[in-house]
Parts: C-alpha cells; structure tokens; sequence
C-alpha cells in the first residue's frame, strides 16, 4: 500500500491529552523528569503514582531527548517523555533542540511498534517557545521524520496527532498545517 503522503497523518486537535485514546501521548517534561505544572502535571495526576515511581528509575533525560514509560490509568499504554528547549531569544540552538524532542519521540514510538501518537506544544507553555514557531518546527519535523521512516521501510507510523489545549494553540496549529499542505 503506498505510503500517505505524511502530512496526510498529521491531525491538529484541540482538548486534553491525557484523553487521547492513542498508542503514546507525549510529554513535555523538564530534565528530572520527575513532574511539573502543565501538560507535565495533567499526565502525571492522570497516570497515578506509578508513573512517577518508573520515572525515578530513568536518572532524568537531557533537553532534546525523550525516554519511554508505561502509561498505567491513562488511556494510552505507552508515554514519551521530551524535554524541551527553554526560549531564551532564539540564538541557543533553541530551534534544534525541539525539533530533536520531535525526532527522537518519533524514534522512540517507531522502536516501540507504536502507531498513533499524540504530541502537545512542546515548550511553548512555561518554556516560552513563540507559539508561531513552536508550531512551524513541530509539523515540519514529524512530516520529515515521517517520510523518512517511510522510505527505510521501517514499521511506519499511521497518525501523529497535535493536541492544542488553548483556542490560541488550536488557531495557530490548524494554520501551520494548512499552510505546509499548500506548500
Ligand atoms: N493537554 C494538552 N496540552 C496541554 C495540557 C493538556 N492537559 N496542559 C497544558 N497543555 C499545553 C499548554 O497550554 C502549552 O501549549 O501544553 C503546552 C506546553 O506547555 P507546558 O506544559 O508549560 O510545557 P513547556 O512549555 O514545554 O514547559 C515544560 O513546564 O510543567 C513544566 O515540568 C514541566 O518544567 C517543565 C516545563
């Protein structure tokens, strides 16, 4: 069967991603990966305990990188774990060290069997990462990555879905895919 164009697997939603029935929801996690505010702490209060129990286990996980857990009360059996790029300007490598969160969750998931996935806005909460631009990366990335996987003939990946708490998010994601479809 050919392989959908990938942007064609790239899905942009808005609600919470600790609902998403799919193989992995990812995290944006910071380097102790031992919990936080935001889509860090919805995940870990959803998940239970254990989550955090198996995250002591990993010894942390540096910015760009992305470490794999069980899932436990949350839908979806597997969580990806990415710490993402604090914005500091722009001139800290800040646009490839999310774009490596992007690559190396899909690596991840790829290693795993997983299939579908669920991404939130990596770093553009807290972390202050342009929202515009967080989007950009994001879709870019795993429309790459996705090809790539595709083209190695390794188990491809069926549905990345983007999930945008805020109508902000959800405006802005919905208009970067548009617009890499138009490309
Ligand atoms: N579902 C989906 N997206 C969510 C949810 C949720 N339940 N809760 C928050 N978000 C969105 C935010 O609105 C934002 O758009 O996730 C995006 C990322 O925001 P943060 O969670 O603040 O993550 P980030 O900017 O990467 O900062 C990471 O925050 O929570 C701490 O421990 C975490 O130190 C780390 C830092």
């Amino acid at each position: 069967m050919p392989t959908a164009d990938p942007l064609n697997r790239l899905v942009v939603v808005q609600g919470d991603i600790t609902h998403e029935m799919v193989d992995a929801i990812v995290n944006a996690a910071n380097e102790s990966l031992l919990g936080g505010g935001g889509v860090d702490g919805a995940i870990h209060r959803a998940a239970g305990p254990e989550l955090l129990a198996e995250c002591r286990q990993l010894g942390g996980c540096p910015t760009g990188q992305a470490k794999i857990t069980r899932g436990y009360d949350l839908p979806a059996p597997w969580v990806i774990h990415t710490v993402g790029p604090v914005w500091q300007g722009g001139q800290h490598h800040e646009d490839e060290l999310l774009s490596r969160c992007y690559r190396n969750s899909l690596t991840l998931a790829v290693e795993h069997g997983i299939r579908t996935l669920a991404f939130p806005a990596i770093s553009a909460g807290v972390y202050g990462f342009p929202l515009e631009r967080a989007a950009e990366i994001a879709i870019a990335t795993v429309a790459a990555t996705l090809d790539q996987t595709a083209a190695n003939d390794t188990p491809t990946i069926a549905q990345v879905r983007f999930v945008c708490f805020s109508d902000r998010a959800y405006q802005v994601y919905q208009t970067a895919l548009s617009e890499a479809l138009d490309r």
